[in-house]
């Protein structure tokens, strides 16, 4: 039997509620986000709330002059990385930085744990961002992003109810290089009454996060279900995700397949040239991005 919407809503609600004292996110991450959301915010304003945080600045600095961003070693302040990547990019930067806090917690079963879907999820990030330039779409920063919150769900599972998760994970199964055996999502629809998609898109939403990482987290699996004019950056992400799957594996207990429905490629013209050769380069990504999983 399927869960009915308006019981699967129940579910996420009640679920965001329980953890919100658990998940609430860093302080210093929902001043940021206010400020990518105000178009009048200035340099002046993230210097200000991100100068408390010695962490913060580093771990965005680390990541500034990795050699992800193409100009290694050269940035030594904040408002030097604004002038050389614009505003916008150190917002997002300055966001997936304060976000690691959030994926803790120690091993749930051999197949997965928090830091294996951090991993998992930067290497997303990083493809998807990869993907975006490759096809010229000027939102690369924010697809980065998503790709880090694509399956932020899985972190609601975590900690709304740790047993059930492990109960999930089992029931999946994992052959070999992480393959699942079973459907991540039917078995969590059974075990939670809703997916991690689900959990993910009523997370963003409790966090007034841009109506677009809701898209992301709630149709990664699925982006062709929403709207033309709202998929664009769910398609990346679930690219994004396959191809990290198909060249580096991580965490992948919710792909059965890392087939790329060719409605997807379509809708974002991507080629099979194009993606052959996104494919090839990625391995050299993602090492530079290692500096954010530390
Ligand atoms: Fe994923
Ligand atoms: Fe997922």
């Amino acid at each position: 039997m399927t869960t009915s919407t308006a019981q699967r809503d129940q579910v996420v609600i009640e679920a965001i509620r329980e953890i919100s004292h658990i998940a609430t996110l860093p302080e210093i991450t929902l001043k940021i986000v206010d400020l990518v959301e105000n178009p009048k915010s200035t340099a002046q304003d993230l210097h200000k709330v991100i100068a408390n945080d010695p962490a913060l600045c580093s771990r965005i600095l680390k990541v500034v002059n990795s050699s992800f961003y193409g100009l290694p070693g050269q940035i030594g302040s904040i408002n030097r990385a604004i002038v050389m990547l614009g505003l916008n990019a150190v917002k997002n930067i300055a966001i997936a930085a304060s976000l690691a806090k959030l994926f803790r917690g120690g091993d749930l079963t051999p197949n997965f744990s928090a830091r294996v879907l951090w991993t998992h999820s930067v290497s997303t990030a990083a493809a998807a961002k990869v993907l975006c330039d490759k096809l010229g779409f000027a939102f690369s920063d924010e697809a980065f992003l998503s790709g880090l919150m694509h399956d932020i769900g899985l972190m609601v599972e975590m900690q709304f109810d740790r047993n059930r998760l492990v109960e999930v994970l089992q029931r999946v199964g994992a052959g070999k290089d992480g393959v699942p055996t079973g459907d991540m999502l039917a078995i969590e629809e059974e075990v939670f009454g809703a997916t991690h998609q689900n959990f993910g898109a009523g997370l963003c939403e409790k966090w007034k996060f841009p109506k677009s990482f809701a898209y992301v987290t709630g149709y990664h699996h699925k982006p062709l279900e929403l709207p033309p004019e709202n998929r664009t950056v769910a398609c990346i992400v679930y690219v994004a995700e396959r191809l990290i799957a198909q060249v580096a594996p991580t965490f992948r207990l919710d792909l059965q397949s890392t087939e790329i429905d060719p409605a997807v490629s379509e809708f974002l013209k991507l080629s099979g040239e194009k993606l052959a050769e996104i494919r090839n380069t990625l391995p050299e990504h993602l090492k530079s991005v290692e500096s954010l999983l530390a």
